[in-house]
């Protein structure tokens, strides 16, 4: 049992995690999740080590609950049937790293490309990883620039190519094309390609979007991440990663003291995010999906129009639930929590209401900016 003093620290982290959690704007979390029902997992102890489509030694596991997560986003994205394989995540880092460490077996020659507006875990990943580099320009959406593309590859056209396309860039969330990417490269005679989407935040409403943006199995695809606590939300960081299963089967080894296949990259891991996962989807359907996705878009047209209103020059990508506008104060980037680089933005959520946008417009606008 602990001492009144420590648990009255409790009582403090809890509050100022509470007070946080009801006013941050800046970063692509989901907010007001109920997953009470589920509670009771938390006395057990949960590991889903091993393949979470293999029988293992350990029993305390969520695979089934993992698999049909797996299977529902390998529908979402358009995989061939039965030849795509996937794992639940820490999140969408832990999915990069993951499809740029199937890349790299593949062709372990090849130069990495991506854009500039990519996030940092890519960086990370080749680092990790001793893949050879070059970061691609953007242009002003946050989209790529195929022609920097071209240019750069072309440096390298006798090598293979691994490209982290980005399906939502983390400040501007805009979408490249992995058909136009594809068909860049091979203008540029580079045949050996792999692409990785890198779907953190739109992974689970981008293949509901009219257009749908290129970036699944069938728009050529070798890979796909996404987050879980970003859209779908989750008390704690998860995500999803889908690859086909031939890029799989190379980095797979036989472990006989978990008695099933070492594929994933942690060896330990959480069994209590893929019955989050499950569960989240399980409620929503594509239906449910769509419906958070257009309350979103709707706040975030709304968000954008006030701003603009108020002489605040926002702007957001079609589709996009990222509103992006000039950088803000200090004090408004520490309350609102307002990531914030060369401009700052402001993620419409699940769970984000107008009543918190309002207060920060009016915090934003009512000091003369
Ligand atoms: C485009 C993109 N990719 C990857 C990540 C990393 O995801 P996670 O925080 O789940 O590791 C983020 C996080 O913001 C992101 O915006």
């Amino acid at each position: 049992m602990l001492e009144s003093q420590d648990l009255k620290r409790l009582d403090e982290l809890f509050s100022s995690m509470e007070e946080a959690n009801g006013c941050f704007l800046g970063y692509p979390f989901a907010k007001r999740f109920d997953y009470e029902p589920l509670w009771r997992f938390m006395s057990l102890t949960g590991n889903n080590l091993g393949d979470p489509f293999e029988p293992g030694t350990y029993r305390v596991n969520s695979h089934a609950f993992e698999c049909e997560v797996i299977d529902f986003f390998a529908g979402l994205f358009r995989a061939p049937s039965c030849e795509v394989w996937g794992y639940i995540t820490n999140g969408g880092t832990e999915g990069n790293i993951y499809g740029l460490y199937l890349a790299r077996e593949l062709y372990p020659n090849a130069v990495a490309y991506f854009s500039q507006d990519t996030h940092y875990s890519v960086s990370k990943g080749v680092r990790l990883l001793g893949l050879e580099h070059s970061v691609v320009r953007s242009q002003s959406n946050g989209e790529i620039s195929y022609d920097d593309l071209a240019q750069t590859a072309t440096r390298a056209r006798n090598r293979p190519a691994v490209v982290v396309a980005n399906i939502g860039t983390t400040m501007k969330e805009g979408k490249d094309d992995t058909r136009k990417i594809r068909a860049v490269l091979h203008d540029v005679g580079i045949s050996a390609i792999y692409v990785h989407s890198d779907a953190a935040l739109c992974g689970p409403y981008a293949p509901l979007l009219d257009p749908k943006p290129a970036f699944d199995f069938a728009d050529g695809a070798d890979s796909i991440t996404l987050s879980g606590h970003k859209f779908l939300g989750a008390p704690m960081p998860c995500g999803v990663v889908l690859s086909h299963k031939l890029h799989v089967q190379r980095v797979m080894r036989t472990i006989d003291y978990i008695g099933s296949s070492d594929t994933t990259l942690s060896g330990s891991r959480n069994a209590y995010t893929p019955i989050i996962l499950w569960y989240a989807i399980r409620s929503l359907g594509i239906k449910g999906i769509k419906r958070i996705f257009h309350q979103c878009e709707d706040l975030a047209a709304y968000t954008t129009n006030e701003l603009n209103a108020r002489g605040v020059s926002a702007w957001r990508n079609p589709n996009a639930l990222t509103v992006v506008f000039p950088p803000v104060e200090e004090s408004i980037k520490a309350k609102w929590q307002i990531a914030t680089q060369n401009v700052s933005h402001l993620v419409v959520t699940p769970g984000t209401t107008k009543h918190q946008i309002d207060a920060f417009i009016e915090a934003t606008t009512s000091r003369g900016r």
